[in-house]
């Protein structure tokens, strides 16, 4: 089947409410912690992604049962030290970094050994942040110079650490965490900002957490082997998904978008700060809590005077997987926007510093680059009119996305390949996309 999308025409004004797919990051843990509860629990709205679908067939192959209802997944756990591999198990993580750290993690006890594997990206990417501090932990690892695929061989004799995570990382830090809930004693994690999702969650769970909040760094204690029981929860929006539609609407003409139920955790928001920074006018309404998380609508309006921004550092966490789509805003806006110590961006998927870049040098922007700071350089008007095409961008979900929305307000005839690449955690882009009134073939 054909895999490339052709946009020849800019989307016109729109005005509506649409939901977003469910939030990856919460559906993975939610997936992960159910497998390790005792009992049944019950996922509603949960991400039917392939990141999400990975991580459900992983935890059968480790002996966790799971069923699709028809409006909730239940997944039936018997606790923390239950995974059961067959000898000479593969489990296979696909495109998922999250899924890949956080599941070895919870294999630091686990009685076999288990091997992982990923996609061609996945296993181009460093495991090394995980493997150090699970080592520490005890677990013993077998792997190609840190790249998958990685065997895991548990430990009886688990041990607990004192760890600093200096990156910034939610999925190492998530996986320390994890391995903190398999190991007696008390773990302890000072850790960069980011995301907050395990720790809320575990709290939830009632897990014996202690959560100490700074400025820049977070201290995190977990006391160990405190089974918990099976639970309810219902997957918000993603806001990573939304930012798309965010964007589209603000680059939009004379356009409105309500985006229904989504997770606005502060750790997530930094792209609503960030553009409202830029004179966005983004709203959140109907604001409520869920299981410790935040959730809103999010409205926003298409923006004409746009203007640049000097990023503060302090957004780089809480904005991680949304700066594709920001700097597509840099682009249109007046003046000079700056962005610096962006390094983490060449770590995902695909290294999104260096495509990104490439990228609005190919639709004519300036960019000025320092290593891991990048200056952009606005123009209000753009209008293009040549042919792009854009592949070997090594089937990044979110680049393909913020192709789309470049196509869809810069104008152009836009060739571009690998639609299949939502599929990782957007599964529903192109049919919102074509809802709104994009002409896509
Ligand atoms: C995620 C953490 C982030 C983010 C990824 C999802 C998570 O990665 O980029 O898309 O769910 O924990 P890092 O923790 O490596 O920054």
């Amino acid at each position: 089947m054909k895999n490339n999308i052709e946009i020849k025409n800019k989307i016109k004004r729109f005005n509506n409410e649409i939901f977003v797919s469910s939030d990856k990051s919460i559906s993975i843990r939610s997936v992960l912690l159910a497998s390790q509860a005792i009992g049944i629990s019950k996922i509603y709205n949960l991400l039917e992604s392939e990141d999400v679908l990975n991580a459900l067939k992983s935890i059968k192959k480790l002996g966790v049962e799971y069923k699709k209802k028809n409006k909730f997944y239940e997944i039936k756990g018997y606790g923390l030290n239950s995974f059961d591999p067959k000898k000479n198990s593969t489990i296979y993580a696909g495109n998922s970094g999250t899924f890949a750290r956080l599941i070895l993690g919870l294999l630091v006890n686990c009685k076999k050994e288990v091997k992982l594997i990923g996609d061609k990206s996945l296993s181009n990417r460093d495991f090394s942040r995980v493997i150090k501090p699970l080592s520490l932990f005890g677990a013993n690892f077998k792997s190609n110079k840190n790249l998958l695929p990685v065997k895991i061989s548990g430990s009886n004799f688990l041990r607990p650490i004192e760890y600093y995570e200096r990156l910034g990382s939610a999925q190492c830090k998530s996986a320390v965490m994890f391995a903190a809930l398999k190991t007696p004693g008390i773990t302890k994690i000072k850790a960069k900002k980011s995301r907050d999702h395990t720790e809320i969650f575990l709290d939830e769970l009632n897990v014996p957490i202690k959560i100490k909040k700074g400025k820049f760094y977070d201290n995190i204690e977990i006391k160990g082997l405190t089974n918990f029981k099976g639970f309810t929860y219902n997957v918000p929006g993603d806001i990573s998904s939304s930012s798309f539609f965010l964007v589209l609407t603000l680059l939009s003409n004379n356009s409105q978008l309500k985006i229904k139920n989504v997770n606005i955790n502060k750790s997530r928001t930094g792209i609503i700060e960030i553009l409202n920074k830029m004179n966005a006018k983004i709203l959140l309404k109907n604001k409520k809590k869920y299981k410790g998380e935040l959730v809103s609508d999010i409205i926003v309006k298409s923006q004409k005077n746009l203007r640049s921004i000097n990023c503060p550092k302090t957004f780089n966490s809480s904005a991680i997987d949304e700066f594709l789509i920001i700097f597509l805003v840099a682009a249109k806006a007046k003046g000079v926007s700056s962005f610096k110590d962006l390094g983490e961006l060449n770590n995902k998927e695909s290294p999104r510093l260096n495509i990104a870049v490439k990228f609005l040098r190919k639709i004519g922007i300036k960019v000025v680059r320092q290593k891991n700071d990048i200056k952009i350089f606005g123009q209000p008007n753009i209008n293009l009119s040549g042919k792009f095409t854009i592949k070997n961008f090594k089937k990044d979900h979110r680049v393909f996305m913020m192709s789309c929305i470049a196509a869809l307000t810069f104008g152009g005839e836009w060739k571009i390949h690998d639609k299949n690449s939502v599929n990782t955690s957007f599964p529903e882009f192109l049919k919102i996309i074509k809802y709104l009134g994009a002409n896509i073939n």
